[in-house]
């Protein structure tokens, strides 16, 4: 099939085979791409952006995964870890500026207990603001803990479907094991967000195409996709510039941002009222990365509501956007963007819509 037929197919049928997407992901007309996608978000989910303010709270990880810039073998990070009475007053802060949506964000940091977790998260609630946790691998009943004590949301990204690349990338983790957080994040009740790194050194369109369906299948509430940017404090800077790693894809900045546009395009497509963000990563790129992306599929933001050095050094990547900013400096400099390409920041929590019709 070619390209328009691809496209007609997936605006009557929100369905593609493993083939047809990769055909979209090969197209060198992506304009038209993003611009149906554009179409599909404001017909699904209209033209209000959800805000939702991210806090990093531990930059401590016990996992290793080779492209992360919080790696346990990074020594060139200084490591940091905020009290819980810290969150919760970002967290209060963050509702004061008009947020209705805090994420908790974090490495793998096995200081925060359930019990700690649980206090952090019933206080937040009593803010009357939703609560995302994005704080990794855990199990059932972890989980299960956080969700009594009231969070709504779980991020947890399946990065890459493949399996060998996956395992590769991230030592001691399974991808079976990725997966099962996932589905039980889903069983719990959460709204669940996942999502891929696009561009990782090894990663094939092909396994990108699967990467989609495997969204689809969940299916997920929120799907976050990033471009994959090198962090020269990792293993993966020497293994690519030794070219060790047989790169498929070109790791190149600009083909991975406009990569993650078509793969964010095309989950819109497949998944017409599912939230959607224009991720940090992308403005790390592109100066209007973020807007871009809104133009393109996306209908949410994230951003930083971190206070002080501790934005710095929550370091995944470098060439991190707005690491001097202060949470309020953030919040209403993305507004004004936003209102820029006529579109308004929405007041309400921002349930995803797939949510709401299950
Ligand atoms: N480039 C892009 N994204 C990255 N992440 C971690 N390291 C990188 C990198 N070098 C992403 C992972 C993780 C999320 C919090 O940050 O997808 O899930
Ligand atoms: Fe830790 Fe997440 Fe980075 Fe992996 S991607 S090292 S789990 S913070």
């Amino acid at each position: 099939m070619i390209f328009e037929e691809i496209l007609n197919k997936v605006l009557k049928t929100n369905s593609l085979t493993e083939n047809e997407i990769l055909e979209l992901l090969k197209t060198d007309k992506p304009q038209k791409l993003f611009a149906a996608a554009d179409k599909v978000r404001k017909k699904n989910v209209g033209d209000e952006v959800h805000l939702r303010a991210l806090i990093e709270f531990s930059n401590i990880c016990k996992q290793n995964c080779l492209y992360c810039g919080l790696r346990r073998d990074n020594k060139k990070v200084d490591r940091y870890r905020l009290e819980p009475e810290t969150i919760i007053d970002l967290a209060k802060k963050a509702k004061s500026y008009g947020y209705q949506t805090v994420v908790l964000q974090s490495g793998e940091d096995p200081y925060y207990t359930s019990d700690i977790m649980s206090q952090i998260i019933s206080a937040i609630k009593k803010f009357d603001i939703a609560v995302t946790l994005s704080i990794g691998e855990k199990t059932f009943e972890e989980y299960k803990v956080y969700k009594d004590a009231g969070a709504d949301r779980y991020l947890l990204r399946i990065e890459t479907t493949d399996k060998d690349l996956y395992e590769k990338l991230d030592p001691q983790m399974s991808l079976e094991n990725r997966k099962e957080c996932i589905q039980n994040i889903k069983k719990l009740g959460y709204e669940t967000g996942s999502g891929i790194i696009v561009g990782l050194p090894g990663q094939t369109l092909e396994s990108i195409a699967k990467d989609i369906l495997y969204l689809k299948s969940i299916p997920v509430d929120m799907a976050g996709i990033g471009p994959f940017i090198l962090n020269p404090n990792t293993p993966l800077n020497d293994k690519v510039k030794s070219e060790k790693l047989k790169v498929e894809l070109t790791a190149n900045d600009q083909n991975n941002f406009e990569l993650a546009l078509k793969v964010m395009a095309i989950l819109r497509l497949l998944m017409p009222d599912i939230n959607i963000p224009a991720t940090t990563a992308m403005e790390t790129l592109n100066p209007d990365g973020r807007m871009i992306a809104l133009q393109s599929g996306a209908n949410v933001v994230m951003p930083n509501a971190t206070e002080g050095e501790y934005r710095k050094l929550y370091e995944l990547y470098p060439g991190k956007i707005c690491v001097t900013d202060t949470p309020y400096k953030c919040r209403f400099c993305i507004e004004s963007k936003i209102n820029s390409i006529g579109r308004s920041i929405s007041q309400g929590k921002g349930n995803s819509k797939s949510k709401e019709i299950l």
